[in-house]
């Protein structure tokens, strides 16, 4: 018989490995992981809104088949991720709670109204692209029901992104109305996708403890500097304007610099004053209220053991 080894919290995290639901873990990690997790999941939920409103004013079958797979895609990503928050003893109808009432937060690029159908093109590139960047290292964070889950919905991200990318490219090589339409949808949505990778380095309380613990792996501000990296070249291809005056090819760093995002702005949103904050939650309140009676059903049925 092999004595058993016993592994703390500590050395898995310095040897890189996974914290997994039973394991002993700090009070501070699981709560860290709780905030974040749930925030992620109220994310996808939210970010239903924006895109979901097209989906009967889609131009084509085509469009509106791959808009409705996409939306219902984001309503998975939600479900893997309350799930992942539920190992950590939490429940999920009290999460949905903290959403409602606003205790927790999600992304503050869904406070952003979707305008036109350029705008529903742009947020699969340009938010959906972001989202890559800020998960694909989320796939190796320290808790592993995150970690895996991360992997699939990183897939998904990835097809996401690039139906956005398509979309938009139809219209910006389309009619000189169609194209204007894909510049007016990016200049709006350029900023806004910056801020998604949350305040500077300097100013994020959060930071140092979750790359500490390895929930997160990369700085705010590193990421966000990959995502221009890389949306910078996809958006030559589109023959689109990236909005920003400074923005220019830097050979030192071998990267782009660009300017400043509007922190206040992000500040603003996050505290629930952006331009569709409310609605937002009305609307989540609202088809919460209105599902009432399945989650009921469902559950009667379950308790019948599936008795008729
Ligand atoms: N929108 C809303 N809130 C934000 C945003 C943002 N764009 N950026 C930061 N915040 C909040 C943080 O949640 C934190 O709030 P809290 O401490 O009151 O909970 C506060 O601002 C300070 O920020 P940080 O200290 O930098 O917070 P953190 O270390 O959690 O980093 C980040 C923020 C990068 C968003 C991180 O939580 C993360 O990677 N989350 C997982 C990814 C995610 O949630 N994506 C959602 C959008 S993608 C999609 O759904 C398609």
């Amino acid at each position: 018989v092999y004595p058993r080894r016993v592994t703390t919290f500590e050395q898995v995290i310095e040897d890189l490995g996974r914290v997994e639901p039973r394991d002993a873990m700090p009070d501070d990690y699981r709560a860290t992981l709780i905030r974040q997790i749930a925030q992620h999941a109220h994310s996808e939920i939210i970010g239903m809104q924006p895109e979901g409103a097209w989906i009967t004013r889609a131009p084509s079958l085509r469009r509106k088949a791959i808009l409705l797979a996409k939306v219902q895609d984001e309503a998975g990503h939600g479900l893997y991720l309350y799930a992942a928050a539920e190992t950590l003893g939490v429940d999920r109808a009290d999460l949905l709670d903290a959403l409602h009432t606003g205790r927790q937060k999600y992304s503050s690029i869904f406070n952003y109204p979707s305008l036109t159908w350029a705008d529903v093109g742009t947020i699969g590139w340009l938010v959906d692209g972001a989202a890559i960047v800020n998960q694909v290292p989320l796939c190796r964070c320290s808790y592993g029901p995150y970690a895996r889950a991360m992997v699939r919905i990183c897939k998904e991200e990835s097809f996401h992104q690039r139906q956005g990318f398509e979309s938009l490219h139809a219209l910006s090589h389309g009619t000189p109305e169609q194209h204007a339409m894909a510049q007016d949808a990016l200049d709006r949505w350029w900023w806004p996708a910056l801020m998604m990778f949350g305040p500077p380095d300097s100013a994020s309380p959060n930071s140092e403890r979750s790359t500490a613990w390895g929930i997160k792996r990369f700085s705010n501000d590193t990421l966000r500097q990959r995502f221009v990296d890389m949306t910078v070249p996809q958006a030559a291809v589109l023959g689109l304007r990236i909005p920003d005056d400074d923005l220019a090819w830097n050979e030192e760093r071998g990267s782009w610099d660009f300017g400043e995002v509007d922190f206040a702005e992000l500040a603003e949103v996050v505290a629930g004053r952006g331009p569709c904050n409310a609605e937002r939650i009305a609307h989540k309140v609202r088809a919460d209220a209105e599902g009432a009676w399945v989650r009921e059903a469902a559950d009667a049925y379950a308790a019948s053991g599936g008795a008729r």
